[in-house]
């Protein structure tokens, strides 16, 4: 399948593993070689664990360097500090961040707890601004067609913001929390207008409970009604889908 500006891979897990973190290995040497940092964006759940596997094993087998690596984080939970182990701030610490050199002060995820919602927010904005703007985005989908948090009817321009989850969210959420409720009823999340600035996005697609909702993303009327859509109007999209995500 080979789209405008838009490619993608399909194959085994560890194939397309393998592929992602070939980018990113080159885009971290390549920059280090610069004396220049890298600014990655990240995702939770369970879609990038063997991806996240192989960036581990490529440090500890091969020595691959996080030092130059900045990152931010899609999304967190309103409410769970980052000792919660549910918060997305603790999951990237266990699944990945723990097991490579990655320097602490260079890792960002939203912040939970917050008086001002605006604030906090903008203030997300502004640190990724500073940074530089995100050089390799990492998007998993939700079943609905969420990109970070951005449910069923965020737009195009939608910027850093807190906002309700969706039921689906919530329903999805829910075994890992023991129960939907316990599950936070917000969250808050970059925005799409933010992930589609980011020079290259990476959507990464597992198992068949995906094949619906991946094929309307990339061919698919573009519109708030999917999110992950708005991905058809950005220059520089790569669609890493196991097989069964693929339907192939
Ligand atoms: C997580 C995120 C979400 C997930 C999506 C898929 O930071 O932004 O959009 O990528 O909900 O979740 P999994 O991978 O658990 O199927």
């Amino acid at each position: 399948m080979q789209f405008s500006s838009q490619t993608a891979q399909v194959g085994e897990v560890g194939e397309i593993c393998r592929a992602m973190a070939d980018e990113v290995e080159a885009l971290i040497k390549g920059k280090a070689a610069g004396g220049e940092k890298v600014v990655l964006g990240l995702a939770t759940g369970s879609t990038p664990l063997p991806f996240y596997h192989e960036l581990i094993r490529r440090h500890r087998e091969e020595g691959l360097s996080f030092q130059n690596v900045v990152s931010f984080n899609l999304d967190e939970y309103e409410g769970l500090g980052r000792d919660h182990e549910r918060s997305y701030w603790a999951e990237m610490w266990q699944n990945l961040f723990d097991h490579v050199d990655i320097d602490p002060g260079n890792v960002s995820v939203p912040p939970s707890i917050f008086e001002d919602a605006e604030a906090a927010a903008a203030g997300y904005e502004a640190a990724i601004r500073e940074a530089g703007g995100i050089d390799w985005q990492l998007l998993g989908i939700g079943g609905e067609g969420h990109i970070g948090f951005n449910e069923k009817g965020s737009g195009e321009e939608s910027r850093t913001r807190r906002i309700t989850l969706a039921r689906k969210t919530i329903e999805d959420a829910a075994p890992a929390f023991g129960g939907e409720e316990n599950v936070p009823t917000h969250a808050i999340t970059m925005g799409v207008a933010t992930i589609l600035e980011a020079r290259r996005i990476v959507l990464m697609a597992r198992g068949a409970s995906k094949r619906e909702i991946v094929l309307r993303a990339m061919s698919g009327e573009v519109g708030p009604e999917v999110p992950a859509s708005f991905l058809q109007n950005h220059g520089n999209v790569g669609w890493f889908l196991d097989n069964d995500a693929a339907g192939s």
